[in-house]
Parts: C-alpha cells; structure tokens; sequence
C-alpha cells in the first residue's frame, strides 16, 4: 500500500558498532515491521547509483567512501505514514541536532557516520526499496 513502506539502511558505523540489534528493536517498539532485509556490502559504484541525488555536493565522495567501507543492511518497513514517522525516530541528519532518544542521538557518531539512512518521499521509498530488493523477492514476502 502507498504511504506504508519505506527503505532503511543500518550504515557501515553502525554495523561495525554492534548496533544493529539495538536499532530493529527500537524500531519494532514504534510499530515497524521489516518486511525485507540483508545484509550487503556495497560497490562504489551501487553507493554513486544510490546517492545519484547527491553527486556533486561537498560530501558526496566522502559518502560514498563511508557507504561501501564495510557492510550495511537495508530493509524495507512497513508501518502507517512509514516515510514520516520513520524520520521522526531516526531524528536530525547531524546526532549533535537530533532529538533525545531518537536513534541518530542515540548510535550515531556525527552528520557524516550518521547510523542510518531513511527515504524522504513515499516516491523515493519505492525507488529505492526496488533498488535492492527485487519484485519477485518482495511479491515472496509481502503476497499479491
Ligand atoms: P539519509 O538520506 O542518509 O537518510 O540522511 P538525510 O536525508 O537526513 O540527509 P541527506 O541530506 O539526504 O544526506 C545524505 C547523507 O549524506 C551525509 N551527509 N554528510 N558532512 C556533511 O555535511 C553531510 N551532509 C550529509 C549523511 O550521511 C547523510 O545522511
Ligand atoms: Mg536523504
């Protein structure tokens, strides 16, 4: 259903940091079903793909580089208003402006190595839910 889904990324940070655990409990506390998840490491070139929006920004080569440093597990979410509620557990871009007890204030180490990634429209949730996750994978899970 439109409006429900939205793709997740447990960054490279906190994967090495031991938090992926800590992380999917706080989002199953606040109501979020993973519908789909793996773990993956990324090739620069998925990372360029993926971040396409951002080419040319100041941190685009430093994200990329951050991205495919080690491995990261994305997930599809399913939860009503997914896209929305999802940014406001995740909290601000940089920890050091992010609400208390959201998971950026609480895993992440600054505004680069920030945790995790959340899609900011319903539209960009399904382009990149497709993005690493195929149909036939998602019509598995999710049913017709
Ligand atoms: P995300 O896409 O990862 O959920 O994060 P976001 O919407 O809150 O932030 P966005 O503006 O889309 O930036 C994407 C990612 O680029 C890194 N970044 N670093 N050092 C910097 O100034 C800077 N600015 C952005 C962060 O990893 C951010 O999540
Ligand atoms: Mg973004």
């Amino acid at each position: 259903m439109a409006g429900n889904r939205t793709l997740a990324i447990i960054k490279p940070d906190a994967v090495a940091n031991g938090k992926i655990g800590a992380i999917v409990a706080h989002l199953e506390q606040d109501g979020f079903v993973v519908r789909a998840a793996r773990l993956a490491r990324l090739a620069t070139a998925e990372a360029e793909a993926f971040y396409e929006v951002h080419r040319g920004r100041p941190f685009y080569d430093e994200l990329v580089a951050f991205m495919t440093s080690g491995p990261c597990l994305p997930m599809a979410l399913e939860r009503e208003d997914a896209v929305a509620r999802y940014r406001q557990v995740i909290g601000a871009t940089d920890p050091a402006e992010a609400a208390p007890g959201t998971i950026r204030k609480l895993h992440a180490e600054s505004k680069g190595r920030n945790a995790v990634h959340g899609s900011d429209s319903d539209e960009n949730a399904r382009r990149e839910i497709a993005f690493f996750f195929s149909e036939g994978e998602l019509a598995g899970l999710w049913g017709r």
